[in-house]
């Protein structure tokens, strides 16, 4: 099944028809239907597919006589809210045509090569990015995980019974240094770098530092008219003026930070809230330029919440340091094509890469091209022509890493 087929597949599944945009979260019902596909597109491709308690999928490729640690490529399929088509499918579709591909041309791995899908890497259900990669590189402890809990208020560990899934005392994989000599993982481009560039593919050179940090602000729930303005505890002015505050920090630092995501109880018209809670996504070229934009805004928020006479309660629900991607592993992949060289380009977005270069794993990134740059959006796009050179770019890497 071609590149074009596989991704006709996926386009209906989690797609909402009124935005056009996909709702994938983590073992829902969309989710397990695109681990079905992975499971079943591998093994029509003599793949031997392994799934871990928490559904993270790799499928092998281990031809006679391949042996020593496995080349991994791969990505999630899992997405944000109203989220594109492309962040995450486009490496796991991709890294199945590119194993076609080397087919086509004949290559026989002298190592394994697994085709890996990680769950729950956007966070977008239990808040933790990465968290199928950050649990498989033992990162985070599952006594920890199974705490989580989604917007519902089911635990991670009732979610993952109610898709037949189920980890019973851990969820790591071991040394991933060992089991793994690299990983090369690729995605759409959240940015417009390639465009500028006038390149359809290029190489990540690291991750910046990025973290998501939660902000209480509880006040006095009272009624909308019969309350004075200067009676009023309204943690909505606080939350408003640290949204606002965190803008302009962030433009002030040329850091990035952004509150996407709002909880206000008890979401009344006409009663003054009691309390708001927002996510801060903060994110920054050095981990203490992110550190001090967190401490600035919430310096911030502290400041306005004991003028509003609120409190504030600050709690970071995960950070990622710095990561650079192994500069050789990069230059190697970069280096030497019939249409030049690729860029080898930043990147302010998270990725399970991030994670297994931070376990030890010598990890590389490619990007396709996106002509917007807009992504974590229905309007997230890659043109076909630029995925099926991504294809290609994936099996070349793939193949000088293999052989
Ligand atoms: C994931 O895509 C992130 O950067 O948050
Ligand atoms: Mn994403
Ligand atoms: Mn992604």
């Amino acid at each position: 099944m071609s590149f074009e087929e596989m991704w006709a597949d996926l386009a209906p599944v989690g797609r909402s028809a009124s935005s056009g945009g996909y709702f994938r979260q983590p073992w829902t019902s969309a989710e397990t239907e695109l681990r079905e596909w992975f499971r079943a597109a591998a093994s029509d491709r003599g793949l031997e597919v392994e799934q871990d308690g928490l559904g993270n999928l790799l499928a092998w490729w281990r031809p006679d006589g391949a042996s020593g640690p496995a080349v991994l490529t791969g990505s999630h399929l899992d997405s944000v809210l109203d989220g594109g088509a492309y962040d995450g499918p486009l490496g796991v579709v991709s890294a199945l045509a590119a194993v076609d591909l080397m087919h086509e041309r004949g290559v026989v791995p002298t190592r394994p090569l697994a085709v890996g899908v990680f769950v729950e890497e956007e966070g977008s259900r239990f808040g933790l990015a990465c968290l199928g990669s950050r649990l498989a590189a033992g990162v985070l402890p599952w006594e920890k995980a199974r705490e989580l809990r989604d917007r519902d208020g089911v635990f991670l560990a009732d979610a993952l019974e109610g898709a037949g899934l189920g980890v019973a005392d851990s969820a790591a994989w071991g040394d991933l240094s060992a089991r793994f000599g690299c990983f090369v993982e690729l995605h759409v481009e959240q940015g417009r770098d390639l465009v500028d560039r006038g390149a359809a593919v290029g190489v990540a050179s690291g991750i910046w530092p990025h973290g998501r940090y939660r902000f209480d602000f509880t006040g006095e729930a009272n009624h909308a008219g019969t309350t004075r303005m200067e009676d009023r505890s309204d943690p909505m002015l606080s939350y408003a003026m640290t949204a606002l505050a965190a803008a302009k920090q962030a433009r002030l630092a040329e850091a990035r930070a952004t509150f996407g995501r709002v909880e206000v109880a008890p979401n009344g018209t006409n009663a003054v809230p009691s309390r708001v809670t927002g996510w801060l996504d903060a994110r920054a070229g050095s981990e203490s330029a992110l550190a001090s934009l967190v401490e600035g805004v919430t310096r911030q928020a502290t400041e306005r919440a004991s003028r509003d006479g609120t409190s504030l309660d600050v709690t970071a629900e995960s950070v990622s340091g710095l990561v650079s991607f192994d500069v050789g592993l990069a230059a190697r992949i970069a280096a030497d094509h019939a249409t030049g060289d690729w860029p080898v380009i930043p990147t302010a977005a998270g990725h399970d890469a991030g994670i297994l270069a931070a376990a030890g794993v010598p990890t590389a990134m490619l990007f396709v091209r996106n002509p917007t740059g807009i992504s974590h959006s229905p309007a997230e796009h890659a043109s076909m022509a630029d995925c099926l050179v991504g294809v290609s770019a994936l099996a070349d890497t793939l193949e000088r890493l293999l052989t």
